[in-house]
């Protein structure tokens, strides 16, 4: 189908947000180049990330789709565009865990790599300006950021989800280390999966050499960040290609 992009609505560090004309139920987002870490702080990027990362998410969400988890993801356009349903987000952020590594890692004293006996999942709050803190049930009902069902539709998808992504990733030779997901509700009030699954929002490691391949190399100054997302782009287009773990 062919749409006509209108005016920007907002920015954020990794995409642009963009209406659609005469499709008020539908927006634009625009994947950036641009790379930051540490709620802002550091700033970098490379040519070709907005394309890499709305590919990968674009495979992931219809592959999510196939399996019944629904989401907001509609179309691409061009190179780094996608045309999805509008939704207002949630304001939590949801990191699922399978092993510790990053804040967990630190938190807790755990040694990175450790393989969690069970999955954690964590809620943050999604608020720039204190630095989106670790909140649990009690502060969301308290804030009113989701009601207890709200909640636990969307523990029971990031759950599902968690399952089938450890899975493509898995056919990739990836280990799911942890990543973060955003919800967003509907116009006619369903609860589905928004914002983007990529390297910038997952820890994906080699299964075999263990190598990072994803934005910690750029948090952590480790080299080859766009050798890193390609790898990542290749396998998985390469995994749902075969229909690897279908
Ligand atoms: P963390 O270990 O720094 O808390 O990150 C957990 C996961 O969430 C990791 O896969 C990176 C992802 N993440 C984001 O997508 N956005 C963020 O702002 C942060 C802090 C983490
Ligand atoms: N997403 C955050 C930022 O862009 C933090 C991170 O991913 O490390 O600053």
């Amino acid at each position: 189908m062919s749409f006509q992009v209108g005016e920007k609505i907002y920015e954020g560090k990794a995409k642009v947000i963009f209406n659609v004309q005469n499709q008020p139920d539908l927006v634009y987002q625009e994947f950036k180049d641009s790379l930051t870490a540490f709620n802002g702080e550091k700033k970098g990027g490379f040519k070709s990330k907005g394309h890499l990362n709305r590919d990968i998410t674009s495979i992931i969400f219809q592959r999510l789709s196939q399996k019944g988890v629904p989401n907001h993801w509609i179309e691409n356009q061009g190179d780094t565009g996608m045309i999805t349903k509008r939704v207002k987000i949630i304001p939590i952020e949801v990191v699922v865990r399978n092993i510790a590594a990053g804040s967990l890692a630190k938190r807790l004293g755990w040694e990175e790599g450790r393989k969690l006996s069970l999955p954690i999942m964590e809620f943050y709050y999604k608020n720039d300006n204190l630095g989106d803190p670790i909140i649990n049930e009690d502060h969301i009902r308290i804030l009113g950021l989701a009601t207890d069902e709200t909640l636990s539709e969307i523990r029971r998808m990031a759950k599902i989800i968690n399952g089938e992504l450890t899975q493509l990733f898995g056919a990739c030779g990836l280990d799911l280390v942890d990543f973060k997901l955003e919800f967003g509700r509907t116009k006619n009030g369903e609860i589905i999966l928004a914002d983007e699954v990529s390297p910038d929002t997952c820890r994906l490691w080699d299964k075999t050499t263990k190598e990072k391949l994803d934005k910690d190399r750029f948090r952590r100054d480790l080299g080859n960040i766009e050798e890193a997302y390609r790898k990542v782009h290749e396998r998985v287009e390469l995994a749902v290609k075969k229909g690897a773990n279908s």
